[in-house]
């Protein structure tokens, strides 16, 4: 039984007497609590395969800023380094990928894991966490949606112009397809396992999705994104986040997913009017607003939740993760704003 089931309630779009609120990179660098995990782990990789201090750094935002729901603490690359991909963190330059998919023989290359096994460390750190969290608040698990994944399998790591991929979107569409169908059934699987294992909500992070054109978002990403909402919905509330995706909300809202989430490009009120009668909304304060002091923070909250406006169905975030640099007191400000100035939204 969960205390704190006000995370829950909001997916479904049911009555809760204020607004739950957790951060996308919730446990994350800007907690010296995290940084001291981290380096008992020795390196981010081996605190993502070390379940214990992956329950642990978990937690950290549970005890430390009173969130209304937990996140798995992991990474959406293991995926790609459990179908067989070599996967390296180098300190201060994100993820790479030496070896990225160039050919049809690198994708036959790629195995579908079996995520009790290969991603079995993922299992262990999910049940770890349950126990930890001893029903405090929901745990959210999470994948990268295809296409995201895609970028960082053929491009190698981050990318700018995403040169690569499109290329190959553009000249060889038919082997970019193979690519995202291996990746889908890898995810479905890695899903339903989460699932199995304990979480209680799944988000999907298509973080590059807001770089293809309406089309090609439809084509390939959206299309992936909706298979796999159709194989793991119903059981969980899924939550689906496009970064970039504003013009294409009610596409995102018709792939049947629970939650759609906001970026702060957009404006959450015109959203909630778009969409809101279909899908419940989380998001989407700019993550650079919490540079500014615990007064300006607490400004742009209430301005967000009086663009939702009254009622249910709205879980406040930030509009992308949470940045390194932050100041640990001016997160905990943007918590107690949403949890303090939300009640007068959920009175009726
Ligand atoms: O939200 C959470 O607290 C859960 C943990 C989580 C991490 N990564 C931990 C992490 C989640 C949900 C992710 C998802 C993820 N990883 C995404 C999609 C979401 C997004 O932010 O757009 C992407 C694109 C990745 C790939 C990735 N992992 C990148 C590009 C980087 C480097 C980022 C940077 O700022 O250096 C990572 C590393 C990473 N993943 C860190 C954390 C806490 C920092 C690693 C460290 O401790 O040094």
């Amino acid at each position: 039984m969960l205390k704190n089931d006000n995370f829950l309630r909001a997916c479904r779009r049911e009555k809760t007497d204020y607004t739950p609120v957790w951060m996308m990179r919730q446990a994350g660098r800007y907690l010296p609590e995290y940084l001291a995990t981290r380096s008992r782990a020795g390196d981010f990789l081996t605190l993502c395969k070390t379940p214990d201090l992956a329950a642990e750094v978990t937690l950290q935002p549970i005890d430390i800023l009173n969130v209304d729901a937990a996140i798995l603490f992991s990474d959406i690359l293991v995926i790609p380094e459990a179908m067989g991909m070599e996967l390296q963190f180098l300190v201060g330059e994100g993820p790479h990928f030496p070896d990225p998919v160039k050919t049809a023989a690198d994708i036959d290359k790629l195995v579908i894991p079996d995520p009790m096994d290969e991603l079995g460390y993922v299992m262990k750190a999910i049940t770890a966490i349950n126990k930890g969290l001893d029903g405090r608040v929901p745990l959210i698990g999470f994948t990268g949606a295809p296409w995201t994944l895609a970028t960082y399998m053929i491009e190698g790591g981050g990318s700018k112009n995403f040169a690569v991929i499109k290329k190959m979107l553009y000249d060889q569409p038919d082997l970019l397809h193979s690519l995202l169908n291996k990746i889908t059934e890898a995810v479905i699987a890695y899903l339903k396992a989460q699932i199995e294992t304990g979480v209680h909500a799944v988000q999907i992070f298509d973080t590059w999705g807001g770089i293809l054109t309406p089309d090609d978002f439809e084509t390939f990403s959206l299309q992936y994104i909706q298979r796999i909402v159709e194989e793991v919905g119903g059981k969980v509330p899924v939550i689906v986040f496009a970064k970039g995706a504003g013009h294409m909300m009610e596409s995102i809202a018709q792939t049947g997913c629970d939650v759609v989430g906001v970026d702060y490009m957009s404006d959450i009120g015109d959203i909630r009017r778009r969409v809101g009668d279909k899908v419940a909304l989380q998001g989407n304060m700019d993550p650079c607003n919490l540079y500014a002091s615990p007064e300006v923070i607490r400004r742009k909250v209430a301005d967000i939740l009086a663009k939702y406006g009254e009622g249910s169905g709205h879980i406040f975030n930030l509009g992308h993760g949470i940045l390194p640099d932050i100041p640990v007191e001016h997160a905990k400000a943007f918590i107690n704003a949403v949890h303090e100035l939300s009640p007068a939204y959920h009175k009726g």
